[in-house]
């Protein structure tokens, strides 16, 4: 760049001015209630971090960093955390949720981390619990819980994060099994081995940690599903939050009318006015992409554009139901690449 340096300080402070000028609309804009945070997480959030907060999820092995693993992050304060939400953080796949979210919402999301997936790297006696789970019943148990395969005519290891066992297991059963073992299983006795504080720490780092409830509003059981990925599947399926249904053939001729010319006939960002334009248009063939955007998140970003960047908001010249269509037709070719999906 060989713009002389006033220029691009005058041009900085436009799109600093542009960009809080959208923040002020933003807030400005009529909203339903605030949604929940737990539902919000699930929805926007546990693609990258994790339906356990933990940062295991499908997306991980594409970023480079990988999404923050919340359950080991002491450090996180909850002002960085809401700054960071808000603003994203450059340099990783970390984008600002501002546009998208409220400021209620956004404080609300920070809590909800905070409460779900950071209290064991938060509270001393917790984490002792989860080195004691890590010496003592990790190998039966598995790391997450999720209890592992018994040899044959051997009762399994419980699996701590299955809803069933959420409901049946109190906090004053499992001391007891703990504490005094389940006959003929291989479930010992430890009243001789763990000190009680450590049975007690143990037990309700199980239940903190690792027997997470399922988010409310979220159909299924998928609370901990994160490791097989299906969770992952069930955010990319969400519908359309205005509750209107996309038709893909209409979006495809909207697409190539609208759309094509930035961003391609194949979505790959390479339509022919990608070449004039900074920052290029995004490719939506991108494993990055794919993995961040289901059909709300392409919606609000068509409907909102992008300021600061030559991507209009849509919603000033389609309809809602224009934009649901090329939504639509956005996430089945390019973000499924024409898999099927409801
Ligand atoms: C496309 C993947 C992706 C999505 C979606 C995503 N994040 Fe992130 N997030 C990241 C990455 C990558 C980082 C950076 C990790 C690092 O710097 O070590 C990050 C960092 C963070 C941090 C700060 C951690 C730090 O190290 O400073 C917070 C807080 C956070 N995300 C919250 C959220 C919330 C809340 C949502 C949903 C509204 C969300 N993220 C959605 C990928 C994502
Ligand atoms: C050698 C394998 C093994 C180890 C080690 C082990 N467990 Fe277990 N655990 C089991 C088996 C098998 C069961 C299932 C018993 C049953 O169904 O009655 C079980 C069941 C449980 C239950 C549920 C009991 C109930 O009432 O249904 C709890 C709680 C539990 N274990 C906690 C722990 C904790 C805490 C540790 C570590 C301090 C630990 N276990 C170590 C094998 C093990
Ligand atoms: C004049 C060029 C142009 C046109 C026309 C255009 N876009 Fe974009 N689009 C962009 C640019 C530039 C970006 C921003 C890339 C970035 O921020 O890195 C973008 C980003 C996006 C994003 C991702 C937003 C995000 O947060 O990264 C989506 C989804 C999108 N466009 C969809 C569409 C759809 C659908 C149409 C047609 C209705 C369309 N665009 C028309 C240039 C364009």
């Amino acid at each position: 760049m060989n713009r002389p340096p006033l220029l691009a300080c005058a041009l900085l402070t436009i799109v600093i001015m542009a960009n809080s000028l959208v923040a002020q609309a933003a807030e400005r804009l009529p909203r339903g209630n605030a949604a929940k945070p737990d539902v919000l997480y699930h929805n926007y959030c546990s693609v990258c971090h994790g339906d356990r907060g933990d940062g295991n999820s499908r997306a991980k092995n594409s970023l480079v960093p990988p999404p923050k693993d919340f359950t080991r992050a002491p450090e996180l304060t909850r002002d960085t955390m809401i700054t960071i939400i808000t603003h994203g953080k450059p340099g990783t796949a970390m984008s600002a949720w501002k546009t998208q979210l409220s400021e209620k919402e956004i404080v609300a999301l920070a809590d909800y981390i905070r409460a779900t997936f950071m209290r064991v790297s938060l509270d001393p006696k917790l984490q002792r619990g989860r080195v004691v789970y890590a010496q003592n019943c990790m190998v039966c148990h598995g790391e997450r819980g999720q209890g592992a395969a018994a040899g044959a005519g051997l009762i399994p290891a419980r699996d701590f994060t299955t809803p069933q066992a959420r409901n049946e297991l109190t906090r004053d059963r499992m001391l007891n099994a703990v504490t005094n073992g389940r006959p003929n299983t291989a479930m010992a006795a430890f009243a001789n081995r763990l000190p009680g504080a450590d049975i007690e720490a143990v037990v309700d780092y199980i239940r903190t940690g690792l027997m997470l409830p399922t988010a409310s509003g979220i159909s299924g059981t998928n609370a901990h599903a994160g490791r097989d990925g299906k969770s992952v599947a069930e955010g990319m399926n969400l519908a359309f939050s205005n509750g209107l249904k996309g038709d893909p053939v209409k979006g495809e001729k909207m697409y190539m009318a609208n759309c094509a010319t930035c961003h391609g006939t194949k979505g790959d960002g390479k339509g022919p006015r990608a070449y004039f334009i900074n920052p290029k248009p995004r490719n939506f063939i991108d494993k990055n992409f794919r993995l961040a955007f289901n059909r709300p998140a392409i919606y609000t970003a068509v409907h909102d554009g992008r300021l600061g960047a030559e991507m209009p908001a849509w919603s000033k010249v389609l309809s809602d139901q224009e934009i649901t269509d090329v939504s639509e037709f956005v996430f089945r070719r390019f973000v499924q690449q024409g898999k099927n999906s409801q």
